[in-house]
Protein backbone atom coordinates (compact mmCIF):
# COMPACT_ATOMS: atom_id res chain seq x y z
CA UNK A 1 0.00 0.00 0.00
CA UNK A 2 1.89 3.80 -0.99
CA UNK A 3 0.07 6.64 -0.55
CA UNK A 4 0.89 10.07 -2.98
CA UNK A 5 -0.52 13.92 -2.67
CA UNK A 6 -2.48 14.77 -5.53
CA UNK A 7 -3.40 18.34 -6.16
CA UNK A 8 -5.72 19.59 -8.64
CA UNK A 9 -4.20 23.63 -9.36
CA UNK A 10 -6.55 26.84 -9.69
CA UNK A 11 -6.74 25.98 -13.43
CA UNK A 12 -8.50 22.74 -12.75
CA UNK A 13 -10.73 24.13 -10.04
CA UNK A 14 -11.86 27.48 -12.36
CA UNK A 15 -12.60 24.80 -15.36
CA UNK A 16 -14.58 23.26 -12.97
CA UNK A 17 -13.52 19.27 -13.41
CA UNK A 18 -12.88 18.51 -9.53
CA UNK A 19 -15.46 15.84 -10.20
CA UNK A 20 -13.79 14.49 -13.34
CA UNK A 21 -10.57 14.53 -12.45
CA UNK A 22 -11.58 12.51 -8.81
CA UNK A 23 -13.95 10.02 -11.01
CA UNK A 24 -10.78 9.24 -13.14
CA UNK A 25 -8.76 8.31 -9.66
CA UNK A 26 -11.82 6.64 -8.55
CA UNK A 27 -12.75 4.63 -11.99
CA UNK A 28 -8.85 3.33 -11.59
CA UNK A 29 -9.14 1.42 -8.03
CA UNK A 30 -7.69 4.51 -6.45
CA UNK A 31 -9.01 5.33 -3.07
CA UNK A 32 -8.96 9.10 -1.24
CA UNK A 33 -7.59 8.98 2.05
CA UNK A 34 -7.52 12.59 2.61
CA UNK A 35 -9.28 16.05 0.98
CA UNK A 36 -9.55 19.71 1.22
CA UNK A 37 -9.93 22.82 -0.33
CA UNK A 38 -7.49 25.62 0.18
CA UNK A 39 -6.04 28.56 -1.36
CA UNK A 40 -2.69 28.83 -0.53
CA UNK A 41 -0.45 32.11 0.45
CA UNK A 42 2.60 32.94 -1.47
CA UNK A 43 5.06 31.76 1.16
CA UNK A 44 2.97 28.38 1.79
CA UNK A 45 3.20 27.78 -2.26
CA UNK A 46 6.98 28.39 -2.08
CA UNK A 47 7.13 26.39 0.98
CA UNK A 48 5.46 23.46 -1.12
CA UNK A 49 7.77 24.22 -4.17
CA UNK A 50 10.86 24.62 -2.17
CA UNK A 51 12.70 21.86 -4.44
CA UNK A 52 12.71 24.48 -7.58
CA UNK A 53 13.52 27.83 -5.86
CA UNK A 54 16.46 28.20 -8.43
CA UNK A 55 14.48 27.28 -11.20
CA UNK A 56 13.54 30.07 -13.79
CA UNK A 57 9.53 29.38 -13.56
CA UNK A 58 9.42 29.58 -9.42
CA UNK A 59 8.16 33.14 -9.38
CA UNK A 60 5.49 32.96 -11.95
CA UNK A 61 4.89 29.32 -10.59
CA UNK A 62 4.05 29.98 -7.23
CA UNK A 63 2.38 33.14 -8.44
CA UNK A 64 0.02 31.00 -10.60
CA UNK A 65 -0.60 28.20 -7.70
CA UNK A 66 -1.64 30.92 -4.67
CA UNK A 67 -4.60 32.73 -7.79
CA UNK A 68 -7.42 30.77 -6.73
CA UNK A 69 -8.26 27.61 -4.60
CA UNK A 70 -6.61 24.14 -5.13
CA UNK A 71 -7.88 20.92 -3.96
CA UNK A 72 -5.38 18.89 -1.85
CA UNK A 73 -5.56 15.09 -2.37
CA UNK A 74 -4.10 12.19 -0.67
CA UNK A 75 -4.44 9.02 -2.86
CA UNK A 76 -3.67 5.94 -1.63
CA UNK A 77 -3.81 2.11 -3.38
CA UNK A 78 -1.01 -0.17 -4.48
CA UNK A 79 1.59 1.37 -6.62
CA UNK A 80 -0.44 4.75 -6.74
CA UNK A 81 2.37 7.10 -6.84
CA UNK A 82 3.13 5.59 -10.68
CA UNK A 83 -0.66 5.45 -11.07
CA UNK A 84 -1.43 8.57 -10.54
CA UNK A 85 1.78 9.70 -13.24
CA UNK A 86 0.19 7.87 -15.74
CA UNK A 87 -3.31 9.19 -15.27
CA UNK A 88 -2.05 12.52 -15.23
CA UNK A 89 0.75 12.73 -18.19
CA UNK A 90 3.52 14.44 -18.67
CA UNK A 91 4.55 17.65 -17.06
CA UNK A 92 4.11 19.21 -20.68
CA UNK A 93 0.75 18.38 -21.95
CA UNK A 94 2.30 18.19 -25.67
CA UNK A 95 3.93 15.56 -24.36
CA UNK A 96 1.12 13.63 -22.71
CA UNK A 97 -0.49 10.55 -23.64
CA UNK A 98 -3.90 10.75 -25.42
CA UNK A 99 -6.76 10.56 -22.83
CA UNK A 100 -4.43 11.58 -20.07
CA UNK A 101 -5.74 14.30 -17.61
CA UNK A 102 -2.94 17.22 -18.95
CA UNK A 103 -3.44 16.20 -22.53
CA UNK A 104 -7.14 16.76 -22.22
CA UNK A 105 -7.23 19.87 -19.92
CA UNK A 106 -3.83 21.72 -19.74
CA UNK A 107 -3.25 24.54 -21.72
CA UNK A 108 0.14 25.08 -21.09
CA UNK A 109 3.26 23.75 -19.08
CA UNK A 110 2.52 25.53 -15.83
CA UNK A 111 -0.89 25.62 -16.04
CA UNK A 112 -1.16 22.01 -16.07
CA UNK A 113 -4.46 20.95 -13.56
CA UNK A 114 -2.93 18.73 -11.23
CA UNK A 115 -0.18 17.96 -9.49
CA UNK A 116 1.42 14.24 -8.13
CA UNK A 117 4.23 13.65 -6.22
CA UNK A 118 7.02 11.99 -8.00
CA UNK A 119 8.70 9.23 -5.61
CA UNK A 120 7.89 8.15 -1.82
CA UNK A 121 10.11 10.73 0.00
CA UNK A 122 8.38 13.54 -1.93
CA UNK A 123 4.93 12.12 -1.29
CA UNK A 124 5.98 12.03 2.64
CA UNK A 125 6.98 15.27 2.60
CA UNK A 126 3.88 16.59 0.46
CA UNK A 127 1.36 14.98 2.63
CA UNK A 128 3.35 16.16 5.76
CA UNK A 129 2.71 19.54 4.29
CA UNK A 130 -1.04 19.80 4.11
CA UNK A 131 -2.22 16.77 6.52
CA UNK A 132 -1.62 15.54 9.90
CA UNK A 133 -1.74 11.54 10.82
CA UNK A 134 -5.44 12.19 12.52
CA UNK A 135 -7.09 13.24 8.89
CA UNK A 136 -5.52 10.45 6.61
CA UNK A 137 -7.97 7.89 6.32
CA UNK A 138 -7.03 4.35 5.35
CA UNK A 139 -10.09 2.94 4.09
P1 LIG B 1 4.28 20.10 -11.16
O1 LIG B 1 4.16 18.65 -11.44
O2 LIG B 1 3.36 20.68 -10.14
O3 LIG B 1 5.81 20.43 -10.73
C1 LIG B 1 6.39 21.70 -10.93
C2 LIG B 1 5.55 22.61 -11.74
O4 LIG B 1 6.21 23.70 -12.31
C3 LIG B 1 4.98 21.87 -12.94
O5 LIG B 1 4.04 20.91 -12.53
C4 LIG B 1 4.43 23.03 -13.76
O6 LIG B 1 3.19 23.50 -13.26
C5 LIG B 1 5.46 24.13 -13.47
N1 LIG B 1 6.37 24.42 -14.59
C6 LIG B 1 6.41 25.58 -15.26
N2 LIG B 1 7.35 25.56 -16.19
C7 LIG B 1 7.95 24.37 -16.13
C8 LIG B 1 9.02 23.77 -16.85
N3 LIG B 1 9.67 24.40 -17.83
N4 LIG B 1 9.37 22.51 -16.50
C9 LIG B 1 8.73 21.86 -15.49
N5 LIG B 1 7.72 22.40 -14.76
C10 LIG B 1 7.32 23.64 -15.09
Amino acid sequence: MERTLSIIKPDGVGKNIIGEVIKRFETNGIKIAAMKMIHLSKSQAQGFYAVHKERPFFDSLTDFMTSGPIVVMVLEGEDVIAKNRTLMGATNFKEAEEGTIRREYATDIEKNVVHGSDAPETAAFEIGYFFNELELHSR
